[in-house]
């Protein structure tokens, strides 16, 4: 093949026009896969000097040419022609110049349709691995946060009303726990792109001797494809993968929305440190929190990479069809973003001051001791719907003016209940498991942090 012409001329008898290279080159985003092309061909040769089909002179010349083409992606010294499509087409013809005839021999048995859907799992394996990394380190900022932070309370919120009040640490670890269902879909994600789909040619096999089980071991795939059609078709390990970075991205969008509304005046639970706050341009007393709203705003961006991909899939007929090109750019998009909003969320949260003062006092307000008086009517034996009703009366005669909830509720039910007053004492008395106390708060800090550590030997366990 001359350099400067396509892989497929030899039908052609013209060559492409401008505006169709324009418009189906891939290579300035998929130049990306450039590390798992290397890897995929040279597990690919192996494969063909096995099964004969390469000699192994010719293999060792293949395999020192894309070590070579290696280098050069890494060093960004491989200059690419106007004629290279994509990256597949550009690492072939480097290495055809490299290595002459026996370069040549490089795509027997293979297609860019086997080849493409190789190169995205291996990427896919390594990135989501990465991913994970990200989530666990976050996971680790809320746990240390949570650590100092038992013996503070603020409300609990439903409706975003004040509703109960709750140790700090619990309210962090909320957030965790969310996070570590990431990290479960993330790992599982990985399982299922973990198959090889090398050696299933265009859409067929081939009527050569290889063996796609030795180049899926070659690759450390765990598995290799059992149809075909489905191989070079299948792109759910991408959809599978936007899906837990959208929700990833929604889980980081709701810790956004809370920052935003801490670090309001309003609110004023949390300062954030310099670091990790902008300025206004023209307001010179402003102190915004951008990381909290763009990790909400960027979420938008997530879930369209997710129903782009899925409307794009949804026609398709067997097996490879061009569509599917559209596949890397929301997912490398999606890890980018991810990634990148892991790392200052997660400075955000580290570095930012908690101002307790500003806590206890929202938590303090007497209402939220109304479900304690309830309860309390219930420990002595009363119905809980008749306690509702009674301490609801209560209030109603609070609001109506009568006096504080503690002095009302103290002549009613007896000056003991003027103990549930107070957001500590209240937050203390939810002790059942996985509840609001500083106290429930320490087991489950345990529990967080076994579930960290296990879950970091899961994620050590890949190695890609
Ligand atoms: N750039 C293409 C893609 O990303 C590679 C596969 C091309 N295959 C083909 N039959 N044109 O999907």
């Amino acid at each position: 093949m001359s350099t400067g012409s396509t892989l497929w001329h030899g039908r052609f008898e013209g060559g492409p026009a401008e505006a169709l290279m324009a418009y189906t080159v891939s290579l300035p985003f998929d130049r990306r896969l450039g590390p798992q092309d290397v890897r995929g061909s040279r597990a690919h040769v192996a494969g063909l000097v096995r099964a004969g089909l390469m000699t192994a002179a010719d293999g060792e010349v293949v395999t020192a040419a894309l070590e070579q083409v290696g280098k050069e992606l890494r060093d960004g010294t491989l200059a690419f022609l106007p004629s290279d499509e994509d990256i597949h087409t550009a690492v072939e013809r480097r290495v055809t110049e490299l290595a002459g005839e026996a370069g040549a021999r490089l795509h027997t048995a293979r297609s860019r349709n086997d080849q493409v859907a190789t190169d995205l799992r291996l990427w896919t394996r390594e990135a989501l691995l990465d991913v994970v990394d990200g989530v666990l380190a976050l996971q680790g900022v809320l746990a240390s946060r949570a650590e100092e932070s038992f013996d503070v309370t603020l409300p609990g919120y439903t409706h975003l009303q004040r509703a109960q009040s709750v140790s700090l640490a619990h309210h962090l670890m909320a957030h965790a726990w969310a996070l570590s269902r990431d990290v479960d879909r993330l790992l599982s994600t990985i399982e299922r792109a973990d198959v090889s789909p090398l050696g299933a040619g265009a859409l067929a096999g081939t009527s050569l001797p290889i063996d796609p089980e030795f180049t899926a071991r070659e690759l450390g795939f765990s598995a290799v494809f059992e149809n075909s059609l489905d191989a070079v078709g299948d792109r759910d390990f991408v959809a599978e993968a936007l899906f837990d970075l959208a929700l990833l991205g929604v889980h980081l969008s709701r810790i956004g929305e809370e920052w935003v509304l801490w670090t309001s005046e309003e609110f004023g639970f949390a300062v954030l440190d310099d670091a990790y706050a902008t300025g206004s341009s023209m307001l010179p007393q402003k102190k915004n929190a951008d990381i909290a709203e763009l990790a909400r705003g960027k979420s938008g961006r997530l879930i369209g990479h997710l129903t782009g991909l899925l409307a794009t899939l949804k026609g398709l007929p067997l097996a490879y069809n061009r569509d599917l090109q559209e596949d890397k750019e929301p997912l490398f998009d999606a890890v980018d973003q991810v990634a990148l909003a892991l790392a200052a969320v997660g400075g955000m949260v580290a570095t930012a001051r908690f101002i307790p003062e500003a806590m206890e006092r929202a938590s303090g307000a007497d209402v939220l001791a109304a479900t304690d008086l309830a309860e309390f009517l219930v420990r002595s034996g009363r119905p809980f719907r008749e306690a509702h009703a009674t301490v609801g009366a209560l209030v109603r005669r609070h609001l109506a003016g009568e006096g504080s909830l503690a002095d009302i509720a103290a002549e009613a039910l007896g000056e003991e209940v003027r103990a549930f007053f107070g957001g500590a004492n209240g937050a203390a008395m939810r002790t059942s498991r996985g509840g609001g106390s500083p106290a429930a708060a320490r087991d489950q800090h345990v529990r967080l942090l076994a579930r960290l550590t296990d879950d970091r030997s899961r994620r050590d366990g890949w190695t890609v």
